[in-house]
């Protein structure tokens, strides 16, 4: 037995309310609450009445049927955690026009020219448009089964006729609306709805499904984070659209590490992959400025090298400016603090502006040295030694802390030409070619930078 009650849903955090109001007390956002109608199923003699029975497996559960269909993106696939699995779901978010719809577009058209039947069902565009796309692309001869479509029980039916697709991507969920509900297609109960019944389309099926998600203006999954649940893997396709570079990052993955990120560059022929990112994010010259560093990171298992600049300047203003593109605003406050208490450096009369280069996002505190070293050196107008990069984690008390996986941040360095490495005293080196300079305390990279003497000549 099922009623129609009237339930109010925030559209943002998915949480229920019995009334309307103006704030959603979850998640603070305003004018979020919308009403919608909601069948309430009330099961009847639950406590009594008798269930299927459950079969209990162990967990050595044969396994096999665990292959992977490759995208033949590697960047794509190494993201997936080595190509999709059959039967799972997977949602891709990002901000519009960052390239959602083109890299799916080009993973059917590749999967499709391998003779994968893949099926694309756009909610946005006419398949005149995506053809036009394809042929862009060079993928107008790729046998996708393309439509535009956005009922959901239209999309079932007729998926029930098709061979069964290896992907199928709905771009996106938000367009796609089922019409037992009455409300309206983007509101959470629908875009729940219809992801839970695709969701149970693939695992039926053994096809891998992707949903396309549309991303509220401060950048989650719009309406229901509860797609984040549903679904086994959920994707973000980020860049800054002044760049071309776009970075596809895992952050749930039931089917692999959710630290791998893909790089891409937008071209006027699609998405290209770019397999060695290091010589993106620096600068292709041997002369040093003031105010940059070169960051030695790890995206996952990959290591990635990036410039960081600052610039501090003097200002008049009571409160000065601080600006942060690429890294967390927080952890440069952090880092103005102790280069405030512990080294005697003070930044208050002045703005400080730090960028990523390239548009990347870094999340890693093992960047916090070459942050440092990047303020040090705007601030004294002194570059940084010449063809060198740095990584280490700094704590409140100005102390340099060893991390994580040295061998294999220094091999990438020596690769692309760099000969010194300024790292956290203690770190586990095997064996490597570049001159490495030790430090204990950010008080020793201060140091080195108010020395009239090049670094480099000092140790
Ligand atoms: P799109 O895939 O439509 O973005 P989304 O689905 O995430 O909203 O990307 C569209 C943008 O990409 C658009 O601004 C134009 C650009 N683009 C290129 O630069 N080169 C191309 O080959 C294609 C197809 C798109
Ligand atoms: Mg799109």
């Amino acid at each position: 037995m099922a009623r129609a009650v009237e339930q109010f849903t925030c559209q943002s955090c998915g949480e229920t309310y019995r009334k309307w109001q103006g704030r959603c007390e979850t998640c603070g956002e305003w004018n979020s609450v919308v009403g919608e109608a909601v069948e309430v199923a009330v099961p009847k003699g639950m406590s009594t009445g008798k269930g299927r029975e459950i079969i209990f497996t162990a967990l050595d559960t044969d396994t096999t049927d665990h292959v992977r269909n490759l995208s033949h993106i590697a960047e794509l696939d190494r993201v997936l955690g080595g190509g999709f699995v059959p039967g799972t779901s997977i949602l891709i978010g990002g901000d519009p026009g960052i390239g959602k719809s083109t890299l799916l577009l080009q993973a059917v058209g590749k999967m499709a020219l391998k003779g994968a039947p893949c099926t694309y069902i756009s909610g946005e565009e006419a398949t005149k448009q995506i053809s036009l796309r394809a042929s862009r692309l060079g993928l107008a001869n790729a046998p996708v089964q393309l439509a535009s479509a956005n009922s959901l029980r239209d999309i079932i039916t007729s998926l029930e006729k098709v061979s069964t697709p290896q992907l199928l991507v709905i771009d996106s969920i938000q367009t796609v609306f089922a019409d037992n509900l009455p409300s309206a297609p983007g509101t959470v109960a629908q875009v729940r709805a219809c992801a839970q019944e695709l969701i149970r389309y693939a695992r039926k099926s053994g096809s891998a499904v992707i949903l396309v998600g549309h991303v509220t203006k401060d950048g989650q999954i719009a309406g229901p984070r509860v797609l984040e649940h549903m679904v086994d893997t959920v994707l973000y396709f980020e860049g800054d659209r002044g760049h071309q570079f776009r970075i596809l990052r895992a952050v749930k993955n039931r089917f692999g590490a959710t630290d791998e990120i893909g790089v891409f560059e937008m071209t006027d022929t699609g998405l290209q992959e770019v397999a060695n990112p290091s010589s993106l994010f620096i600068r292709d010259t041997d002369k040093s400025l003031s105010g940059a560093s070169v960051f030695a990171g790890m995206e996952g298992t990959r290591p990635l090298l990036v410039e960081i600049q600052a610039l501090v300047a003097a200002t008049s203003q009571g409160t000065p400016r601080r600006a942060v593109v690429g890294w967390d605003s927080n952890r440069l406050a952090m880092m103005l603090a102790v280069l405030d208490a512990r080294c005697d450096l003070s930044f208050t009369a002045c703005e400080v502006y730090l960028n990523v280069a390239g548009g990347l996002r870094i999340n890693e505190p093992a960047a916090d040295l070459a942050v440092a070293a990047a303020l040090i050196s705007s601030i004294s107008d002194i570059p940084v030694p010449e063809k060198s990069i740095l990584f280490g984690e700094i704590g409140l008390s100005g102390e340099i802390r060893a991390v994580g996986q040295t061998d294999a941040r220094l091999k990438e360095a020596a690769k692309l030409g760099f000969t010194t490495a300024i790292i956290p005293a203690g770190s586990k080196i095997k064996d490597s070619k570049m001159k490495i300079i030790e430090v204990d305390h950010l008080a020793e990279i201060v140091s080195l930078f108010t020395q009239s003497t090049p670094i480099t000549q000092v140790v």
